[in-house]
């Protein structure tokens, strides 16, 4: 079986022995534990270290929810939700809401953001539907998560009372910490722990990811095996040079050194947009910090090739741009014969989409490197459970040892805190008087 390939023929890059080293060194920091937040190295082994018997409970529990419920809403921000979504849209039918027949609870997303709108609108399609829910909160203390989760909890034991809610609520937090914590406890609801030294946005391959996934009727064994591949192709044993996410990580932080500060993430397949989303945290809350990092931007093509395209061409030159390239398509469709031929489409009669696409992939990859664009290639041979579960845990790796090249901490975010501080001044909560005075002089 062909792994994710990561291919540089197109950067510009030229790699050293004494880049190969770095990124060794860098690696290397990832296993023994001796680089910056290394009390957050535990998702290095995650694939390898889900046993049996744990992927047996997450699937267990969320067999009860899938039994009681028509929909099961998934509530959480950043890490604690970005992985999921990700996932189940690669994995989803793009049209699956317009289907009559669903073998799957649907889930919808919440605590993701505080909107009145979207979260009435959310409260009141749910009324028509069997629901349960899952609340996913590290710190157990995040803002909107827990507003949420009050109304989600609120609806659910006023349609089924308090025994049954604790059937349908499950919680996934902190193994001791938290108000989260401490109310599933006291509820009696069904939990799994997020492990101290795994950080959220390098969460996906634990029960944060697995229980909603597993929900919605994803493969979570193979998903798991995919990561557990890219575990062990990217591990110390590999030579470096056959390592994809530390060659992935050289190229990036060489652009980032000649100037090109934006990377564009891109593909030609629109379910793979929300892999993107998560990517974005995951490069930009581990690099974006101690005024450094390459800002993390994506767009989905050819659609963007419409809005975006004309600045990647001709815009500032400090774009390159990781195209993830996945060579088989699951489904066949040919482009008609049309008598009239008004479009002039004709020559295309007979040809597969998927054809047309890469066409349109390699022209605009070589238009993009003639407009002085790097191109770096992440090829997948198709879009299932396991080739997801290793493009994910690549990206994981390559975050962590292109970081680490950089000279940052990447399992840290001291930035996400300056906004929480101003949110609550605002909002008059108690211990921030001081605050709360200051910033209201400033408005
Ligand atoms: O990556 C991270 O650590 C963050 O994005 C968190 O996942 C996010 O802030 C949510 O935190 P919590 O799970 O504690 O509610």
């Amino acid at each position: 079986m062909k792994l994710v390939n990561f291919n540089a023929a197109h950067s510009g890059v030229t790699i050293t022995e004494d880049m190969q080293r770095a990124a060794a060194e860098a690696n290397a920091l990832l296993h023994n534990g001796k680089g910056a937040g290394n009390d957050f190295l535990g998702w290095v082994n995650l694939p390898s270290s889900i046993t049996n018997s744990e992927l047996s409970e997450i699937k267990r529990i969320a067999d009860n929810l899938r039994a009681k419920a028509e929909v099961v809403v998934c509530i959480g921000i950043g890490g604690s939700y970005l992985g999921a979504k990700a996932v189940l849209e690669a994995m989803s039918n793009s049209f699956e809401s317009l289907k009559k027949r669903h073998n799957n609870p649907t889930i919808v997303f919440a605590g993701e953001n505080i909107s009145e709108d979207y979260t009435y609108e959310l409260m009141d399609a749910l009324k028509e539907y069997s629901i349960a829910a899952i609340v996913i909160s590290k710190s157990g203390t995040t803002t909107e998560p827990a507003i949420a989760f009050r109304l989600l909890k609120a609806e659910i034991e006023s349609r089924y009372g308090k025994a049954e809610a604790a059937e349908r609520i499950v919680a996934i937090t902190d193994k001791a910490r938290g108000a989260l914590k401490t109310l599933a406890t006291q509820e009696g609801y069904p939990t799994f722990v997020i492990e101290d030294n795994v950080g959220g946005r390098y969460s996906v391959l634990s029960p944060v990811g697995l229980l909603p996934l597993a929900v919605a009727g994803v493969d979570v064994e193979a998903f798991v095996e995919g990561a557990l591949d890219m575990e062990r192709l990217t591990s110390e044993a590999t030579p470096i040079e056959q390592n994809p996410a530390a060659q992935y990580a050289i190229v990036r932080n060489e652009l980032y050194k000649a100037g090109k500060k934006i990377e564009i993430l891109g593909s030609y397949e629109p379910k793979l947009q929300y892999i993107a989303e998560w990517w974005k945290q995951l490069y930009g809350e581990s690099e974006g910090k101690d005024l450094k990092g390459i800002f993390p931007a994506s767009v989905t093509l050819t659609a963007d090739l419409h809005s975006m395209g004309q600045y990647i061409q001709e815009g500032e030159r400090t774009l390159f741009e990781t195209i993830i390239s996945v060579k088989n398509s699951k489904h066949e469709v040919r482009v008609e014969a049309d008598e009239a031929n008004l479009d002039g489409l004709n020559f295309l009669t007979g040809k597969r989409l998927s054809e047309i696409n890469k066409m349109a992939e390699l022209g605009v990859r070589l238009a993009h490197i003639d407009g002085g664009v790097p191109n770096l290639t992440i090829e997948i041979e198709r879009i299932d459970e396991r080739t997801i579960g290793q493009l994910l845990y690549f990206f994981e790796k390559g975050c962590g040892i292109s970081g680490y090249m950089l000279g940052v901490n990447p399992f840290n975010q001291p930035g996400v805190e300056a906004y929480k501080k101003n949110m609550f001044a605002l909002l008059d909560k108690p211990g921030y008087e001081e605050e709360s005075k200051a910033i209201k002089a400033r408005l």
